[in-house]
């Protein structure tokens, strides 16, 4: 089983190629030597590497910036991901990409689920939409899984950055007018790995596996927390605070705080699909938290 991964160095990239270990030989690609917004590179390396499967954890994630880079993001999270289904299509190999919470608008007051219309408020949902339409226009074999909020001790994420805060201020002020799912990205590639394992055993094509499901799953932690819950949880799971001088955290609204690109307000996943569909369990976020802090 050989799997192409893009994105190696991204923090859910880097979870997947230890967690995909004993599934396959991983073969992964990243930016500068591999740029997924060039078409025939992509087909190219494709064609090279000859994979059974691809996965693209690569993205362009800064979204403050994409409100200014919208031909950026755009190139790396709609056009090349459309380009890669394609590459994929055309040499019957099944695709696995990730997508986001951000596509909804976050007016909802229930957990989204797959049937409700994506509604991006900023460039980066946007973009990250498209990119699931494309993918659905160029290939029937693609499981499109979107994340949230996703973190790991690796990367530039609001654990790792809430964790340098606490060492430098005594008072953190944190919005409690956001409310998601923090997802540990181990999880996530966990979750990946179990799917692809049961592809694999199973008695047919690869392709043909992945086309009888074909389709966005949504997958994240299960529960729902505030920023502000999930700073909370940072701190009293932490085991090693001895540098840090935090001794309070208060609540904050997203309003105080000025930010280029909008945020959903109320962006929590349904997870029932995938969880029927791959017979798969969605921890607690609080667990998954616990776990990866500890
Ligand atoms: N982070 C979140 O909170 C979150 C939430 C929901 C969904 N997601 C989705 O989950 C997936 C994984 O996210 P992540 O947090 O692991 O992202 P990440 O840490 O930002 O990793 C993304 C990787 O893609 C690479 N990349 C950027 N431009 C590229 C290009 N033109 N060609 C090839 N590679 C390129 C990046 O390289 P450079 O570092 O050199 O740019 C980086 O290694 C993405 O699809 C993201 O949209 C993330």
């Amino acid at each position: 089983m050989k799997i192409l991964l893009i994105g190696e160095k991204g923090q859910l990239a880097w979870e997947l190629i230890r967690t995909l270990m004993p599934v396959g030989e991983v073969v992964s690609v990243d930016y500068p030597q591999f740029d997924i917004s060039d078409k025939t590179q992509i087909a190219d390396t494709v064609k090279a590497v000859a994979p059974d499967i691809v996965i693209n954890a690569s993205a362009y994630t800064n979204v403050d910036l994409a409100e200014t880079e919208k031909e950026k993001a755009m190139a790396i999270n709609a056009d090349g991901p459309g380009w890669l289904a394609a590459a994929c299509a055309s040499k019957k190999i099944p695709l696995i990409h990730y997508s986001t919470d951000f596509v909804f608008d976050g007016t909802k007051k229930t957990p989204y689920v797959e049937t409700d219309q994506p509604n991006p408020i900023n460039v980066y949902g946007l973009s990250k939409w498209r990119g699931e339409q494309s993918i659905q226009q160029e290939t029937g074999s693609a499981l499109i899984f979107r994340l949230a909020w996703l973190y790991s001790m690796r990367g530039n994420s609001f654990v790792t950055k809430f964790l340098e805060w606490a060492k430098k201020y005594e008072t953190i002020r944190i919005v409690d007018d956001q409310i998601g799912n923090p997802t540990w990205a181990r999880f996530v590639a966990e979750a990946t790995a179990a799917i692809l394992s049961q592809a694999i055993i199973a008695e047919k094509p690869l392709y043909n596996w992945f086309a009888e499901r074909n389709g966005i799953y949504h997958l994240t932690s299960g529960g729902e927390a505030s920023r502000y819950d999930w700073a909370k949880r940072i701190l009293d799971f932490f085991p090693q605070n001895e540098n840090f001088i935090i001794n309070e955290i208060l609540t904050a609204k997203t309003i105080e705080f000025y930010t280029p690109a909008l945020r959903p307000p109320f962006s929590v996943l349904n997870c029932d699909r995938i969880v029927k569909s791959f017979n798969t369990s969605v921890t607690h976020w609080e667990n998954q938290l616990r776990l990866c802090l500890q």
